[in-house]
């Protein structure tokens, strides 16, 4: 009898030791496949009229039955991102990815995925992208207090707030448009310190968790400082979730939500989301489940 092969599962990840990249590689080894880390950075093209193949960085060509991104890694270098990218579309036309590279560009893009949002009818804050001081001025005047993000931002990074009342707020916006060209400002949304972490697979919410930020601060990152607390799932929570994910286009994802005073608010979806965080609070291992219905689809 011939032995079936091995599946071979490609794991694209840029730190081996990241909980959420070892537990990707742990759960595929549990599943009798084999995995095969690669760092997206490293990855080669080899392009002529008869093939397009990718290799890896020993030039050995990427021989994978599916592919898992645990993260794109950083590229300050528009190309570098771009190439990334587009080799992750060169492999689905291959094998299958999770998340897809639209999805976790989707997600990536605060502005973009809004629009994905709101077509969706789902709630969301009210978002002004302007590269015009007085829009900017106006919006903030309108809502009192905001919230100013990178389009393409993560881990809470580079928020500010501003406020109406502050003298200098004109200033502080041109300092921004001088940095960032275009700024992307939310209405803050006042709430309890805390917001909601979701995790989705799928169709089905897995499990949630509250970040509560740190004394003073306005975001609640677990790597600002946020701790994570077990959040109990509602059929609202759980309804938000799977169809913003759904929205994005994405398989899994995390989902942010905040508690308005009139009801929850979707912040943004993570498309390549960390486990870590609602492993340590509620023991769950969405590695786990992502591998099972990745396998789902290959068998
Ligand atoms: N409109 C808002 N009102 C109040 N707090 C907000 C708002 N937007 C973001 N925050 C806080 O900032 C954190 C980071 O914002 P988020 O949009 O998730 O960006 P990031 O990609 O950096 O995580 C949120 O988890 C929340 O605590
Ligand atoms: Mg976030």
């Amino acid at each position: 009898m011939v032995p079936e092969k091995e599946l071979k599962i490609g794991v694209a990840l840029t730190q081996p030791e990241d909980w959420t990249a070892a537990a990707f590689v742990k759960n595929i080894e549990r599943s009798g496949a084999q995995a095969v880390p690669l760092n997206l950075a490293q990855l080669s093209a080899s392009l002529s009229s008869a093939s397009c193949s990718v290799s890896d960085a020993r030039s050995q060509p990427v021989d994978i039955d599916a592919l898992i991104i645990r993260d794109v890694g950083i590229s300050f270098a528009l190309e570098q991102i771009s190439f990334k990218f587009d080799l992750i579309r060169q492999l689905e036309a291959v094998v299958p990815v999770m998340n897809t590279s639209a999805a976790i560009q989707n997600a990536a893009n605060k502005f973009y995925s809004f629009v994905l949002f709101q077509r969706a009818q789902l709630p969301i804050p009210r978002t002004q992208v302007t590269a015009e001081l007085n829009v900017a001025l106006n919006a903030i005047g309108a809502w009192g207090s905001a919230i100013v993000k990178p389009i393409f931002g993560s881990q809470g990074k580079g928020i500010v707030m501003l406020s109406e009342e502050e003298p200098n707020v004109s200033s502080n916006l041109e300092g921004l448009f001088k940095e960032r060209g275009v700024l992307y400002i939310q209405e803050f949304v006042p709430n309890p310190g805390r917001d909601i972490r979701v995790f989705v697979v799928g169709e089905e919410a897995l499990g949630a968790i509250y970040r509560v930020s740190l004394q003073g601060s306005v975001v609640s990152n677990l790597s600002q400082g946020g701790r994570p607390v077990p959040c109990a799932l509602t059929g609202e929570i759980r309804s938000l979730a799977v169809r913003a994910t759904k929205a994005v286009g994405a398989d899994f994802a995390g989902v942010d939500l905040i508690e308005g005073e009139d009801g929850l608010l979707l912040l943004e979806v993570n498309g390549t989301p960390s486990g870590r965080g609602i492993n340590q609070a509620c023991g769950i291992d969405v590695t786990e489940r992502i591998v099972a219905s990745l396998f789902a689809q290959l068998l």
